[in-house]
Protein backbone atom coordinates (compact mmCIF):
# COMPACT_ATOMS: atom_id res chain seq x y z
CA UNK A 1 0.00 0.00 0.00
CA UNK A 2 1.44 3.05 -1.10
CA UNK A 3 1.58 5.65 1.45
CA UNK A 4 -0.74 4.43 3.90
CA UNK A 5 -1.49 5.87 7.24
CA UNK A 6 -2.19 3.34 10.43
CA UNK A 7 -3.51 3.58 13.42
CA UNK A 8 -4.12 0.65 16.58
CA UNK A 9 -7.13 -0.42 16.91
CA UNK A 10 -7.63 -2.10 20.15
CA UNK A 11 -10.49 -5.25 18.95
CA UNK A 12 -12.87 -6.60 21.79
CA UNK A 13 -10.46 -8.07 23.81
CA UNK A 14 -8.01 -5.37 24.17
CA UNK A 15 -5.82 -6.80 21.30
CA UNK A 16 -4.38 -4.30 19.19
CA UNK A 17 -4.37 -4.73 15.43
CA UNK A 18 -3.04 -2.12 13.06
CA UNK A 19 -5.35 -0.69 10.63
CA UNK A 20 -4.43 0.80 7.55
CA UNK A 21 -6.05 3.74 5.75
CA UNK A 22 -6.37 2.01 1.95
CA UNK A 23 -5.92 4.23 -0.42
CA UNK A 24 -9.33 3.65 -2.14
CA UNK A 25 -10.75 4.21 1.63
CA UNK A 26 -8.95 8.11 1.60
CA UNK A 27 -10.35 9.15 -1.56
CA UNK A 28 -13.58 7.87 -0.80
CA UNK A 29 -13.31 9.64 2.85
CA UNK A 30 -12.02 13.19 0.96
CA UNK A 31 -14.65 13.25 -1.41
CA UNK A 32 -17.50 12.22 1.49
CA UNK A 33 -15.83 15.35 3.09
CA UNK A 34 -15.60 17.45 0.33
CA UNK A 35 -19.39 16.85 -0.99
CA UNK A 36 -20.89 17.45 2.58
CA UNK A 37 -18.66 20.09 4.43
CA UNK A 38 -16.73 21.47 1.27
CA UNK A 39 -13.61 20.80 3.24
CA UNK A 40 -10.42 20.24 1.14
CA UNK A 41 -8.45 17.26 2.27
CA UNK A 42 -5.00 17.15 0.54
CA UNK A 43 -2.92 13.63 0.77
CA UNK A 44 -1.02 15.27 3.43
CA UNK A 45 -4.26 15.15 5.57
CA UNK A 46 -4.19 11.46 6.05
CA UNK A 47 -1.99 10.57 8.66
CA UNK A 48 -4.28 13.27 10.78
CA UNK A 49 -7.60 11.65 8.76
CA UNK A 50 -6.63 7.95 10.16
CA UNK A 51 -5.52 9.09 13.70
CA UNK A 52 -8.66 11.12 14.04
CA UNK A 53 -11.06 8.46 12.95
CA UNK A 54 -9.28 5.64 14.63
CA UNK A 55 -11.72 6.97 17.72
CA UNK A 56 -14.76 6.22 15.29
CA UNK A 57 -13.76 2.36 14.49
CA UNK A 58 -13.47 2.02 18.09
CA UNK A 59 -16.74 3.69 18.84
CA UNK A 60 -18.27 0.81 16.30
CA UNK A 61 -15.75 -1.92 17.14
CA UNK A 62 -14.65 -1.90 13.63
CA UNK A 63 -11.31 -3.70 12.95
CA UNK A 64 -11.07 -1.52 9.45
CA UNK A 65 -11.49 1.31 8.11
CA UNK A 66 -12.62 -0.49 4.99
CA UNK A 67 -15.32 -1.62 7.38
CA UNK A 68 -15.93 2.30 8.43
CA UNK A 69 -16.69 2.90 4.83
CA UNK A 70 -18.90 0.42 4.59
CA UNK A 71 -21.26 1.86 7.78
CA UNK A 72 -20.85 5.35 6.01
CA UNK A 73 -22.09 4.10 2.74
CA UNK A 74 -24.84 2.07 4.56
CA UNK A 75 -28.41 3.64 6.14
CA UNK A 76 -26.82 4.15 9.12
CA UNK A 77 -23.98 6.48 7.26
CA UNK A 78 -26.61 9.64 7.58
CA UNK A 79 -26.03 9.87 11.50
CA UNK A 80 -22.26 8.54 11.45
CA UNK A 81 -21.75 11.48 8.77
CA UNK A 82 -21.97 14.13 11.47
CA UNK A 83 -19.37 12.26 13.63
CA UNK A 84 -16.88 11.91 10.75
CA UNK A 85 -17.50 15.85 9.95
CA UNK A 86 -16.89 16.73 14.14
CA UNK A 87 -13.41 14.94 14.03
CA UNK A 88 -11.89 16.25 10.49
CA UNK A 89 -13.05 19.96 11.21
CA UNK A 90 -10.26 21.95 13.34
CA UNK A 91 -12.35 23.64 15.93
CA UNK A 92 -8.92 25.44 16.94
CA UNK A 93 -9.97 28.73 18.60
CA UNK A 94 -9.58 31.20 21.59
CA UNK A 95 -10.98 33.89 23.82
CA UNK A 96 -10.12 37.75 21.26
CA UNK A 97 -8.47 35.86 18.59
CA UNK A 98 -7.18 38.57 16.20
CA UNK A 99 -7.92 41.55 18.52
CA UNK A 100 -7.20 43.80 15.74
CA UNK A 101 -11.17 42.62 14.86
CA UNK A 102 -12.39 43.68 18.62
CA UNK A 103 -9.95 46.68 18.24
CA UNK A 104 -12.26 47.53 15.14
CA UNK A 105 -15.44 46.82 16.81
CA UNK A 106 -14.72 48.71 20.12
CA UNK A 107 -13.41 51.99 17.98
CA UNK A 108 -15.38 51.49 15.31
CA UNK A 109 -18.29 49.80 14.14
CA UNK A 110 -19.77 50.53 18.36
CA UNK A 111 -19.49 53.84 18.24
CA UNK A 112 -21.16 54.36 14.72
CA UNK A 113 -24.05 52.15 16.45
CA UNK A 114 -24.36 54.29 19.60
CA UNK A 115 -23.73 57.65 17.65
CA UNK A 116 -26.78 56.51 15.33
CA UNK A 117 -29.57 57.91 16.87
CA UNK A 118 -32.41 57.12 14.52
CA UNK A 119 -31.75 53.66 15.14
CA UNK A 120 -34.57 51.77 16.26
CA UNK A 121 -33.10 47.74 15.55
CA UNK A 122 -30.96 46.13 17.21
CA UNK A 123 -27.13 45.52 16.35
CA UNK A 124 -26.99 42.17 14.67
CA UNK A 125 -23.59 40.20 15.10
CA UNK A 126 -22.76 36.84 13.57
CA UNK A 127 -20.33 34.35 14.25
CA UNK A 128 -20.51 32.16 11.55
CA UNK A 129 -18.38 29.54 12.46
CA UNK A 130 -18.26 29.64 16.63
CA UNK A 131 -16.83 26.60 17.28
CA UNK A 132 -16.69 26.47 20.99
CA UNK A 133 -18.10 29.59 21.57
CA UNK A 134 -15.50 31.82 22.67
CA UNK A 135 -15.49 34.39 19.56
CA UNK A 136 -19.20 34.71 20.24
CA UNK A 137 -18.77 35.78 23.71
CA UNK A 138 -15.64 37.59 23.18
CA UNK A 139 -18.01 39.85 20.88
CA UNK A 140 -20.61 39.47 23.58
CA UNK A 141 -17.93 40.43 26.29
CA UNK A 142 -17.30 43.76 24.26
CA UNK A 143 -20.91 45.00 23.69
CA UNK A 144 -21.67 44.76 27.13
CA UNK A 145 -18.81 46.28 28.21
CA UNK A 146 -19.90 49.30 25.50
CA UNK A 147 -24.14 49.38 25.97
CA UNK A 148 -25.58 49.43 29.38
CA UNK A 149 -27.78 46.32 31.19
CA UNK A 150 -30.71 48.51 30.51
CA UNK A 151 -30.03 48.46 27.05
CA UNK A 152 -29.82 44.69 26.35
CA UNK A 153 -31.91 45.20 23.52
CA UNK A 154 -29.91 46.99 21.47
CA UNK A 155 -27.53 43.90 20.33
CA UNK A 156 -28.35 40.40 19.22
CA UNK A 157 -25.47 37.75 18.88
CA UNK A 158 -26.15 34.33 16.30
CA UNK A 159 -23.42 32.02 16.82
CA UNK A 160 -23.41 28.67 14.27
CA UNK A 161 -20.91 26.11 13.42
CA UNK A 162 -21.31 22.65 11.15
CA UNK A 163 -20.64 20.69 14.17
CA UNK A 164 -22.70 19.92 16.98
CA UNK A 165 -20.04 18.40 19.49
CA UNK A 166 -18.47 22.47 19.60
CA UNK A 167 -21.73 23.57 19.64
CA UNK A 168 -22.75 22.28 22.94
CA UNK A 169 -19.75 23.61 24.38
CA UNK A 170 -20.43 27.06 22.80
CA UNK A 171 -24.43 26.35 24.86
CA UNK A 172 -22.70 25.71 28.28
CA UNK A 173 -20.10 28.07 28.24
CA UNK A 174 -17.70 26.36 30.71
CA UNK A 175 -14.10 26.63 29.87
CA UNK A 176 -11.18 25.63 31.57
CA UNK A 177 -9.12 27.95 33.54
CA UNK A 178 -6.08 27.40 30.69
CA UNK A 179 -8.68 28.89 28.12
CA UNK A 180 -9.11 31.91 29.24
CA UNK A 181 -5.56 33.41 29.57
CA UNK A 182 -6.17 36.20 27.30
CA UNK A 183 -9.39 37.59 28.64
CA UNK A 184 -8.04 40.72 31.31
CA UNK A 185 -8.96 40.09 34.70
CA UNK A 186 -11.57 42.87 35.04
CA UNK A 187 -13.36 41.45 32.01
CA UNK A 188 -13.43 37.63 33.68
CA UNK A 189 -14.60 38.97 36.95
CA UNK A 190 -17.31 40.78 35.65
CA UNK A 191 -18.45 38.64 32.69
CA UNK A 192 -17.38 34.90 34.27
CA UNK A 193 -18.48 32.45 37.06
CA UNK A 194 -15.65 30.31 38.91
CA UNK A 195 -16.04 26.87 39.09
CA UNK A 196 -16.73 24.77 42.45
CA UNK A 197 -16.59 21.47 43.97
CA UNK A 198 -16.22 19.29 41.01
CA UNK A 199 -16.35 22.47 38.60
CA UNK A 200 -12.97 23.37 40.16
CA UNK A 201 -10.60 24.81 37.87
CA UNK A 202 -13.38 25.63 35.36
CA UNK A 203 -15.04 29.07 34.71
CA UNK A 204 -18.98 29.84 33.21
CA UNK A 205 -20.39 32.45 31.04
CA UNK A 206 -22.59 34.37 33.39
CA UNK A 207 -25.89 33.86 33.08
CA UNK A 208 -27.32 37.06 31.43
CA UNK A 209 -24.58 37.31 29.31
CA UNK A 210 -25.36 33.09 27.90
CA UNK A 211 -28.37 34.37 27.34
CA UNK A 212 -27.70 36.87 25.08
CA UNK A 213 -25.85 34.37 22.20
CA UNK A 214 -27.76 32.18 20.65
CA UNK A 215 -26.18 29.12 19.35
CA UNK A 216 -27.77 26.92 16.31
CA UNK A 217 -26.24 24.51 13.75
CA UNK A 218 -25.59 25.66 10.18
CA UNK A 219 -23.93 24.54 7.69
CA UNK A 220 -22.51 27.54 5.49
CA UNK A 221 -22.35 25.93 2.19
CA UNK A 222 -25.92 25.10 2.31
CA UNK A 223 -27.51 28.07 1.26
CA UNK A 224 -31.18 29.30 2.72
CA UNK A 225 -30.08 30.25 5.71
CA UNK A 226 -32.73 30.92 8.73
CA UNK A 227 -31.91 34.21 9.22
CA UNK A 228 -35.40 36.68 8.74
CA UNK A 229 -32.96 39.86 9.34
CA UNK A 230 -28.88 41.21 8.01
CA UNK A 231 -26.67 41.27 9.95
CA UNK A 232 -24.45 44.88 10.85
CA UNK A 233 -21.27 42.23 11.27
CA UNK A 234 -20.58 39.12 10.25
CA UNK A 235 -17.39 37.26 12.29
CA UNK A 236 -16.44 34.11 9.47
CA UNK A 237 -12.94 33.45 10.51
CA UNK A 238 -10.33 31.12 10.38
CA UNK A 239 -13.20 27.98 8.19
CA UNK A 240 -12.72 29.39 4.64
CA UNK A 241 -9.16 28.49 4.58
CA UNK A 242 -10.52 24.95 4.52
CA UNK A 243 -12.36 25.31 0.97
CA UNK A 244 -11.41 25.92 -2.19
CA UNK A 245 -11.28 28.88 -4.15
CA UNK A 246 -14.82 28.61 -6.12
CA UNK A 247 -16.43 27.35 -2.61
CA UNK A 248 -14.78 30.33 -0.86
CA UNK A 249 -16.02 32.76 -3.76
CA UNK A 250 -19.52 31.61 -3.49
CA UNK A 251 -19.26 31.46 0.53
CA UNK A 252 -18.21 35.34 0.48
CA UNK A 253 -20.85 35.82 -1.98
CA UNK A 254 -23.72 34.45 0.48
CA UNK A 255 -22.55 36.26 3.52
CA UNK A 256 -22.18 39.19 1.46
CA UNK A 257 -26.02 38.69 1.24
CA UNK A 258 -26.47 38.31 4.84
CA UNK A 259 -24.85 42.30 5.41
CA UNK A 260 -26.90 45.20 5.75
CA UNK A 261 -25.42 47.82 3.39
CA UNK A 262 -23.04 49.40 5.58
CA UNK A 263 -21.73 46.36 7.53
CA UNK A 264 -18.70 44.34 7.84
CA UNK A 265 -17.51 41.16 7.10
CA UNK A 266 -14.32 39.95 9.21
CA UNK A 267 -12.19 36.84 7.85
CA UNK A 268 -9.13 35.42 9.47
CA UNK A 269 -5.93 37.19 8.97
CA UNK A 270 -4.51 34.60 6.76
CA UNK A 271 -7.67 34.08 5.03
CA UNK A 272 -7.43 36.58 1.73
CA UNK A 273 -10.59 37.51 -0.82
CA UNK A 274 -7.91 39.22 -3.03
CA UNK A 275 -7.99 37.27 -6.03
CA UNK A 276 -11.67 36.59 -6.06
CA UNK A 277 -14.53 38.31 -7.50
CA UNK A 278 -16.95 40.00 -4.91
CA UNK A 279 -18.95 43.21 -4.33
CA UNK A 280 -16.53 43.84 -1.09
CA UNK A 281 -14.28 46.80 -0.30
CA UNK A 282 -11.58 45.88 1.67
CA UNK A 283 -11.23 49.10 4.75
CA UNK A 284 -8.58 47.43 7.01
CA UNK A 285 -6.83 44.23 7.09
CA UNK A 286 -9.35 41.30 6.81
CA UNK A 287 -12.26 43.40 6.91
CA UNK A 288 -14.40 44.23 4.47
CA UNK A 289 -16.97 46.57 4.05
CA UNK A 290 -20.62 46.18 1.74
CA UNK A 291 -21.49 49.53 0.15
CA UNK A 292 -24.52 51.06 -0.10
CA UNK A 293 -25.08 52.69 3.11
C1 LIG B 1 -10.83 26.87 13.27
S1 LIG B 1 -12.50 27.01 13.80
C2 LIG B 1 -12.68 28.79 13.77
C3 LIG B 1 -13.34 29.31 15.02
C4 LIG B 1 -13.43 30.84 15.10
N1 LIG B 1 -14.16 31.40 14.00
C5 LIG B 1 -12.05 31.45 15.19
O1 LIG B 1 -11.60 32.09 14.25
O2 LIG B 1 -11.41 31.29 16.23
C6 LIG B 1 -13.36 26.53 12.31
C7 LIG B 1 -14.82 26.13 12.58
O3 LIG B 1 -15.49 26.05 11.32
C8 LIG B 1 -16.45 25.03 11.40
N2 LIG B 1 -16.85 24.64 10.04
C9 LIG B 1 -16.15 23.90 9.12
N3 LIG B 1 -16.86 23.76 7.99
C10 LIG B 1 -18.04 24.42 8.20
C11 LIG B 1 -19.20 24.63 7.40
N4 LIG B 1 -19.29 24.13 6.16
N5 LIG B 1 -20.22 25.34 7.91
C12 LIG B 1 -20.14 25.84 9.18
N6 LIG B 1 -19.07 25.68 9.97
C13 LIG B 1 -18.04 24.98 9.49
C14 LIG B 1 -15.72 23.92 12.17
O4 LIG B 1 -16.63 23.01 12.74
C15 LIG B 1 -14.94 24.74 13.20
O5 LIG B 1 -15.63 24.82 14.42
Amino acid sequence: MSASASKKIADADGRFATAQLADADYDFLCRLIYERSRIHLGPDKRVLVSSRLGKRLRHHELKTYGEYCELLRSPAGAEEMSFLIDQISTNHTHFFRELKHFDFLQEVVIPKWKADARRTEPCRIWSAASSTGEEAYSIAIHLAEHFAPAETGRWQIEGTDISTRVLEVAQRGVYETDRLASIPPDLLRRHFQRGTNQWAGHFRVKDELRRRVNFQHLNLLEPGYPFTRPFDLIFCRNVMIYFDRPTQETLVRLLAEQLVPGGHLLVGHSESLSSMKHTLKLVRPAVYLKPGQ
